[in-house]
């Protein structure tokens, strides 16, 4: 994946940021963030409160794929939108089905609260192969049970983030929190976590490397470009895609530095500093975890999705910071090498799928990325 977002440092942006304090903090795209503070609120609808939380769910370039149909009154159906597929860093849809699978294990960690157990019924017309399509993803029944019990994790939902900040490097991972990471994944997929040095520094340059192929690839680096959001209008107007926020941001932007077309530009301050920054987040890496599966069909990808939800909560229960780096593992041509290589350095054996991968580590969390509202997600028959 891609670019970042929240806090890209262009060399001499002080020359450009001349606005005072109170205008920077008007630049908060609020209304792109509303959902977060909408789950809290509810909407007085059990179908629609659990749907509200399993909206803050992570997905690839946050692109947020989900259609919702509501069934009778108990139950929903989920599509792909596949408006929303990332054909150049994801050709598989792999990451897209991932992204759906920590949907639903939030919509479950939310429907436990509440005391609903769901009943979800994965790919109930069948897998879809090659490419994600027209069938739904997954139909779900909420059923009331008061012995449901609550999940402690769901308490995590809505302070979790990516964070793409440089970690701490002086403050290491404890095992213990490593192994409570590994262990909040369930047993249909195979968690693993590290700190170890070599093995650190082997992952720490891969991705790097990975990023370096991604962002060098002109169709990959374009994609993500085209759904980046520069600034508080565009985040408002589209809140989906990969964000950039903040007033230096903005600033930048109105000064032709930070603009779509420069980021796609070698040699300009935009593309230069867009690779550089995201070096840093890898390079910074403290530990890693990462998720094998032992086959890689729809119903891997959105298992290793609902482990991987849990493994993200976990790790925010520990104030650990948490970036998944997809890079080393999409599947198209120009990374096929790094793929490899990623895989043989997870010992990812015998047909086994890395399906996701994430720096661990200690930095300030950053605010919460744009949301689009549930009530626009919602499609009919
Ligand atoms: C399948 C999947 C792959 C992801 N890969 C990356 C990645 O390679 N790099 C990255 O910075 N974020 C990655 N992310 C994180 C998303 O970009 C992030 O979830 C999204 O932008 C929303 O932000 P949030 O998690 O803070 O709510 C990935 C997320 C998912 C679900």
């Amino acid at each position: 994946m891609p670019l970042s977002r929240r806090a890209i440092l262009i060399t001499g942006a002080s020359a450009v940021v001349i606005a005072g304090a109170g205008w920077a903090l008007t630049r908060a795209p609020n209304a792109a963030r509303a959902p977060w503070r909408k789950a809290s609120e509810g909407f007085g609808d059990p179908r629609l409160d659990i749907l509200a939380y399993a909206i803050l769910a992570p997905s690839a370039h946050n692109m947020q794929p989900w259609r919702i149909r509501l069934d009778g009154d108990d139950a929903f159906s989920i599509y792909c939108d596949r408006a929303r597929l990332l054909p150049e860093n994801d050709p598989l849809n792999r990451q897209i089905t991932i992204s759906f699978g920590c949907f639903l294990e939030l919509a479950r960690l939310a429907a436990a609260e509440k005391g609903f157990r769901l009943d979800i019924d994965p790919f109930p017309l069948g897998e879809p192969q090659p490419l994600l399509d027209e069938r739904p993803v997954a139909l779900v029944r909420l059923i009331e049970d008061a012995a449901q019990p609550p999940d402690p994790l769901f308490s995590e939902a809505l302070s979790r983030r990516t964070n793409r900040s440089p970690f701490d490097m002086e403050k290491p991972v404890a095992d213990a929190d490593l192994l409570a990471i590994v262990r909040a994944a369930p047993s249909d997929v195979i968690p693993r976590a590290s700190s170890d040095p070599l093995l650190v520094e082997a992952l720490r340059a891969l991705t790097v490397d990975a990023w370096r192929v991604e962002w060098t690839t002109p169709a990959t680096r374009r994609e993500s470009v085209i759904t980046t959001r520069i600034g508080k209008a565009e985040n408002n107007a589209a809140p989906y895609g990969l964000s950039v926020i903040g007033a230096p941001m903005d600033a930048l932007k109105a000064a032709g530095v930070l603009t779509r077309e420069k980021m796609d530009q070698p040699g300009t301050t935009a593309y230069e500093q867009s690779l550089s920054f995201y070096e840093k987040a890898c390079e910074t890496a403290a530990a890693f975890a990462w998720i094998k599966t032992a086959a890689n069909t729809r119903g891997d990808q959105l298992a290793a999705g609902r482990a991987w939800m849990r493994m993200h909560l976990a790790a925010n229960a520990r104030g650990i910071a948490f970036h998944p780096l997809s890079q080393a593992l999409q599947e198209f041509p120009e990374m096929a090498q790094l793929y490899a290589r990623m895989h043989e350095t997870l010992g990812a054996t015998n047909g086994e799928t890395v399906q996701m991968l994430s720096r661990l580590g200690f930095a300030k969390a950053p605010p919460p990325v744009p949301r689009e509202p549930l009530l626009s997600k919602l499609v009919s028959a």
